[in-house]
């Protein structure tokens, strides 16, 4: 008996049936979790993602993934297709401190619907707030729940609902615009590529820092040799985000990760990005003891100084100000690249993108988009959103439960197919996930030319913007943790598209 066997003094003897225990207890463990991770319950009414292992579900197949070289994505909507087509819920298990568990897909704006109507129920969770913290801060709005969030959110909309902070948004980003153009001028006179999507990360980290602290990175350059130069602000603030990101799969524990050269460079990373927001906000305060604060935040008033007035706590500041930054940096860029990439395969779409400019803002163009005028370039403005319907910038959701409930679908007009869906009972911590890039490719919720790229999707019979749903379309969020900048991202959006295609 191994009992008997570990009350002797043979340390050899102690460690072997120490091991056949543990084995044992494993194979005991896979016998009854055959299909999923220890402790999972088992869901054998829904569908279920096959290939799933014992004790590790569906990891393997995942993982496997980037070996096959296919996308995680692509596979996202091949599972919804094939597990459960439809739009019906499937489901999945899979092990791990950050991410695991059960999980539910519930690629469907009728569960969405539900979903993100309450959002003290389903949680962004405490996993994505431990890796993301010691960069965004525990207060941040992206990362929050609960009242932390409420609050944060608040301040914000207060900040956004300001009339002047449009003018704001306006003059950073027209700021920038000439060296976009002379940068373009450059590439064109040397024969030499850009990569597109660089320069606009460029742009938009530019104009961010301009709204947000009224100062001038000079990230964007205005020559085509200016892109080797490399700004320490803008290489913390792009390494420490791909750390974060690369954290739910890494197997270095967070205490651990100051003994890795990777580790140390994101803390030191973090570091700088903290320094240099401190600096400036003690700046702004000096200036605000010395009675000179509105020529520091340059006449008008800059994030920074909106945060300040509307009583946001100076320890919080940098924390706040990194939030939005990476709300809008990455997001609009990332929005700009995808456009360009649709009007390469669409010149005939380009060119009546490029129609509608002129019309509305003359040749070359005369003058450039302001924030007043962005709805009168109707066109354009379908076609940013369908490139963004079909290109969404969070891709991928997942909300965990914070208590046990059943998710009942919610049937409306708003979001069909909501037919014949189950309910689904959720227990606490678990999560159900949902893809945005998936529901844009399923024709039960945009038809069968659903893959195909067509601004007519956002335009009404009489030429003007068609409203949908922000259940429908949702690449903007939806409920009440909508995008806050979606105006603010459509305007520069549209700034920077009718200045460089109006040429
Ligand atoms: C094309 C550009 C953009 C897209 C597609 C976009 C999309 C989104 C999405 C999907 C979310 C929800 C994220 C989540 O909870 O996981 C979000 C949240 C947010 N966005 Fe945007 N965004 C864009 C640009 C901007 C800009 C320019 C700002 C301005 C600062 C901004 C500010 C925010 C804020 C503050 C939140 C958090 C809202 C909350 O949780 O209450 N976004 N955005």
């Amino acid at each position: 008996m191994p009992s008997l066997v570990l009350a002797t003094s043979d340390p050899l003897a102690t460690l072997a049936a120490a091991l056949l225990l543990a084995v044992v207890a494993l194979a005991l463990l896979a016998a009854v979790y055959h299909d999923r991770p220890a402790f999972v319950p088992a869901r054998p009414e829904v569908p279920q993602l096959k290939p799933s292992w014992p004790l590790v579900g569906s990891l393997p197949h995942l993982l496997a993934l980037r070996k096959r070289g296919v996308r995680f994505l692509d596979e996202s909507l091949r599972q919804q297709r094939e597990v459960a087509p439809g739009g019906k819920p499937y489901t999945m298990a899979l092990p791990g401190r950050f991410f695991g568990g059960r999980i539910y897909v519930v690629n469907n704006p009728a569960y969405i619907k539900t979903v993100q109507k309450d959002v003290e129920l389903w949680l962004k969770g405490k996993a994505v707030q431990t890796i993301i913290s010691d960069f965004l801060g525990p207060h941040g709005i992206f990362v929050s729940d609960g009242d932390v969030w409420y609050h944060q959110r608040k301040l914000s909309s207060h900040i956004f609902s300001i009339q002047s902070f449009r003018h704001e948004i306006q003059t950073s980003v027209l700021a920038d615009l000439h060296k976009l153009d002379a940068l373009c001028q450059d590439s064109i006179a040397q024969r030499k590529t850009v990569a597109l999507p660089d320069v606009f990360h460029r742009f938009t980290l530019e104009a961010f820092t301009k709204l947000a602290f009224g100062v001038d990175l000079n990230t964007l350059p205005d020559n085509v040799a200016g892109l080797e130069t490399q700004v320490t602000f803008a290489a913390c603030f792009d390494y420490c985000q791909s750390f974060v990101e690369r954290r739910p799969f890494s197997l270095v524990p967070l205490w651990a990760e100051r003994f890795t050269a990777p580790g140390r460079k994101y803390h030191d990373s973090v570091r700088y990005l903290y320094d240099f927001s401190r600096s400036l906000i003690d700046q702004r305060y000096d200036a605000r003891e010395k009675g000179t604060a509105e020529s520091a935040s340059k006449g008008g008033k800059d994030l920074l100084q909106l945060f300040i007035d509307a009583g946001c706590p100076r320890g919080d500041l940098p924390a706040v100000i990194l939030n939005f930054m990476i709300a809008g940096r990455d997001t609009t860029a990332q929005a700009l690249s995808w456009f360009m990439f649709e009007m390469y395969l669409h010149p005939d779409i380009a060119q009546r993108v490029r129609q509608e400019i002129w019309t509305n803002l003359g040749r070359a163009p005369q003058r450039d988009l302001e924030y007043d005028d962005y709805k009168k370039l109707p066109y354009l403005n379908a076609a940013f959103y369908e490139s963004i319907r079909l290109h969404p910038n969070v891709p991928l959701t997942r909300k965990r439960a914070a208590r046990d409930t059943v998710l009942h679908p919610t049937l409306d007009e708003a979001t069909l197919p909501g037919k014949d869906l189950p309910s689904l009972p959720v227990r606490k911590n678990e999560a159900v996930q949902f893809s945005d890039y998936v529901i844009a490719r399923m024709p039960e919720v945009w038809g069968e030319d659903c893959e195909e790229f067509k601004p007519e999707r956002f335009l009404s019979e009489d030429g003007s913007l068609k409203q949908h749903s922000n259940f429908l379309f949702r690449a903007f969020n939806s409920g009440p943790r909508l995008c806050l900048g979606k105006n603010l991202a459509t305007y520069e959006g549209m700034a920077v598209i009718a200045h460089l295609l109006g040429k």
